[in-house]
């Protein structure tokens, strides 16, 4: 049967495993001449292309329909350029201050999941998995509570791809909307400082090779603010929805989970790796690149398939099972080298604290299947509505 890829249509992102295996197996170097792209899905390949950001950049577009090319976003430059920028960001981005938010992200948590203790069930996602993570890149850049739920809701917009992966008017207009109430959130922020993210990008400092010193526009900032809020909690509630549904189908593990939280961690390593919430990062070739007897040639657009990558069998034992146990060396779900993601150790702390408090309050749920429904996007890969049962009565 002939090989098609396709990463919009609906069908692909039920169930993209299938297609997965016959592209490594059959089409290591996949060419899609309608859509007009290379696709690399083997683990070592897909790996190997992020440790060459020189053949491999980032600024042509980093999604297939590439609708975000010659934005200002941090994901979109390439070395050297990259270098200075992620320097910026990163050095407000401390450990100490991402770890200084786990009481707040218990706390808030409760406030999220309390009120369904004597509930038949809850929305997973739209009350719990995309609340949590938006509430921490708020506090954490400094996006005010009011103006939380705008920013979620536009960034869904954004998001949304119909199966010809068209960034239609929407979605355009969404980006347009969210960046002009972030570049007035940082304009505003100018004349009030505070401890938040923000702030210190708007006072931060940076000495490039050349010795010259300089300060990010408010342009830029929005850009960075705009790139972590969407980047901030879209991911992470698809991680925690994907991973609830994986305790769900396999609930001897969940068991395990409930009883010894020490497990967590690697918990959360195999949900990255079992449907990892982002399923492709898009590339451009700057040179000819030769690959299992195939040539891909200069500026081509090539996707590395990460959700393929994460269950190739010539790195994983059974990758289709879901198994905290398993031991993993790397996974590329947060992508690698120089674009490796900034939030993840963030996300991994957000994900584990998701889990330790729905146990806490849930050590047993369902999943009424007849509800759940896939967001349309792109490369994110997750749940838009997930309807999780609780057991009633004693
Ligand atoms: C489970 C959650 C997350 C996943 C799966 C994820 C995934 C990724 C991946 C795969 C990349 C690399 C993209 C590439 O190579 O083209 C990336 C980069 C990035 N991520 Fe995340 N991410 C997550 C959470 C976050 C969070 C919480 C933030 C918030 C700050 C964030 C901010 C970024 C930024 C700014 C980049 C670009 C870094 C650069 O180009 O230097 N991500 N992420």
């Amino acid at each position: 049967m002939t090989l098609v890829y396709n990463p919009f249509t609906f069908e692909t992102q039920h169930n993209p495993y299938p297609v997965y295996t016959r592209l490594r197996d059959d089409a290591p170097v996949y060419h899609n001449l309608d859509l007009g792209f290379y696709a690399l899905s083997r683990y070592a390949d897909v790996l190997a292309a992020h440790k060459d950001p020189v053949t491999f950049v980032n600024s042509e577009g980093v999604t297939l329909e590439g609708g975000e090319k010659g934005q200002n976003f941090l994901i979109l430059k390439d070395p050297p350029e990259h270098e200075w920028h992620r320097k910026i960001v990163s050095r407000v981005f401390t450990p100490r201050r991402v770890n200084g938010l786990e009481p707040f992200m218990r706390e808030f948590c409760g406030r999220l999941l309390d009120p369904f203790v004597r509930e038949p069930g809850f929305d997973a996602v739209e009350q719990f998995s995309i609340q949590l993570p938006l509430a921490v890149i708020g506090e954490l850049l400094g996006i005010p509570e009011s103006m939380r739920q705008e920013v979620h809701h536009l960034a869904d917009r954004l998001f949304t791809r119909d199966e010809t992966g068209t960034v239609s008017e929407d979605a355009a207009a969404a980006q347009m909307q969210l960046g002009i109430l972030l570049f007035g959130l940082v304009a505003e922020r100018r004349n009030n400082l505070g401890d938040d993210v923000i702030s210190l990008l708007i006072t931060s400092e940076i000495t490039d090779d050349a010795g010259n010193t300089w300060r990010m526009s408010d342009e830029e900032i929005s850009y960075r603010v705009l790139e972590m809020a969407f980047a901030g909690h879209e991911t992470v509630a698809r991680l925690v929805a994907n991973g609830i549904v994986a305790l769900t189908w396999y609930p001897d593990q969940r068991r395990e989970l409930v009883a010894d939280r020490s497990l967590l961690p690697n918990a959360v390593e195999e949900m990255l790796r079992w449907d990892a919430p982002s399923h492709y990062q898009g590339r451009w070739t700057t040179a000819d690149v030769t690959l299992h007897g195939e040539t891909i040639p200069a500026d081509s657009r090539v996707i590395l398939v990460t959700g393929a990558a994460n269950h190739d069998d010539r790195v994983y034992t059974e990758p289709g099972l879901f198994d905290i146990h398993r031991s993993m060396d790397t996974i590329v779900s947060f992508g690698y080298g120089v674009h490796f993601c900034l939030g993840a150790s963030l996300a991994r702390l957000e994900t584990r604290v998701a889990f330790d408090e729905l146990l806490n309050r849930f050590p047993e749920f369902g999943i009424d299947e007849s509800g759940v429904e896939r967001m349309r996007s792109s490369n994110v890969r997750g749940l838009a509505k997930l309807p999780v049962v609780l057991p009633t009565g004693p």
